[in-house]
């Protein structure tokens, strides 16, 4: 368990892409929800990244599967961050999010340390569990905010533009352990985004080549990324949420490891339902074992 300086608590996580910009799931997941296999209100949703100005990216949704595919074990995407923009996103779901119950996480993209400020700066009215800032996407170019000092400098600017709590989504493809070194006292939690292709599948093809390889999460990427929660574990007293859950038994696994709380990305895109069946399941056995004590 994470607590927030603002008095919130992170248990339970639904990544970044899971839940959509709004927390209440892709169109595909609406049935699981209305008939309750899907429960919204066992996360704190983190809300499909959203950049400073609208942003193409590479997914089609007329073609969708042209740029996410499920692999045994996991998923490789290459959405490469396609959103409306946070201006959009202020208007059409920050403003409602004051009515609804789910606990939504602001995630934002930006091209400079000033931007993320900036963006940082419109979410802070919003009434948000935190802001992750997003540093690390594997499928957008070498603009990205991806180098130590860059990374330091906007999570910095980011502080001084909110008052919310800041997680910073890191990649293995970083320096984590100088980053996290660095954002020592200065954000809440650092979560972990999927692995670039030529990483994880050292050698093989990635079905989405032509957009570089693409990211790929899930038990496909639990080398690489509970590798970089243990190491993060060791080098910093900052809470890392664990990623990567694909069985029940992950989770376990990954408190084990040190993860101080547990977050469920691509297994919502392959299995839907399960991340609320675990949740579900784990809180009984909790309830039971206490019973017992
Ligand atoms: C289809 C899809 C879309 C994603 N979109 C985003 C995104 O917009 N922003 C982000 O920070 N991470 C995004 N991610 C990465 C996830 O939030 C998560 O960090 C990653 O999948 C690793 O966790 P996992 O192994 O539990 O899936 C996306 C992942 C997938 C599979």
């Amino acid at each position: 368990m994470i607590e927030l300086p603002n008095g919130h608590r992170l248990e339970y996580v639904a990544a970044s892409g899971a839940l959509a910009f709004d927390g209440r799931g892709w169109w595909w997941e609406w049935p699981l929800r209305w008939c309750g296999l899907l429960d919204p209100s066992k996360f704190a949703i983190v809300i499909k990244t959203v950049t400073r100005r609208p942003r193409r990216g590479n997914l089609r949704w007329s073609r969708p599967w042209e740029v996410v595919r499920l692999l045994k074990g996991g998923v490789v995407n290459a959405i490469g961050l396609t959103n409306p923009g946070i201006a959009w996103w202020c208007r059409t779901v920050g403003t409602q999010v004051p009515k609804r119950s789910y606990r939504l996480i602001g995630s934002i993209y930006g091209e400079s340390p000033e931007e993320i400020a900036e963006m940082a700066s419109m979410l802070d009215t919003v009434p948000l569990v935190a802001v992750e800032v997003n540093c690390s996407c594997p499928n957008v170019g070498a603009r990205a905010v991806s180098q130590t000092e860059a990374i330091l400098a906007a999570m910095e600017g980011a502080r001084q533009a909110t008052q919310h709590p800041l997680i910073a989504k890191l990649s293995v493809a970083h320096d984590y352990c100088a980053i996290a070194r660095g954002l020592q006292g200065k954000v809440s939690a650092i979560a972990i985004n999927s692995v670039p292709w030529a990483m994880a599948c050292q050698g093989a093809e990635s079905p989405l080549a032509q957009f570089g390889g693409g990211g790929v999460s899930g038990r496909a990427a639990q080398l690489y990324t509970w590798r970089m929660l243990q190491e993060l574990v060791d080098v910093t007293s900052i809470p890392v949420i664990g990623p990567s859950v694909w069985t029940y038994e992950d989770i376990g696994r990954l408190r084990r490891l040190g993860a101080r709380a547990i977050s469920f990305g691509s297994i919502f895109l392959r299995y839907p339902w399960r991340p609320t069946a675990y949740v579900r399941r784990e809180q009984r056995e909790h309830s039971c074992a206490r019973m017992r004590g």
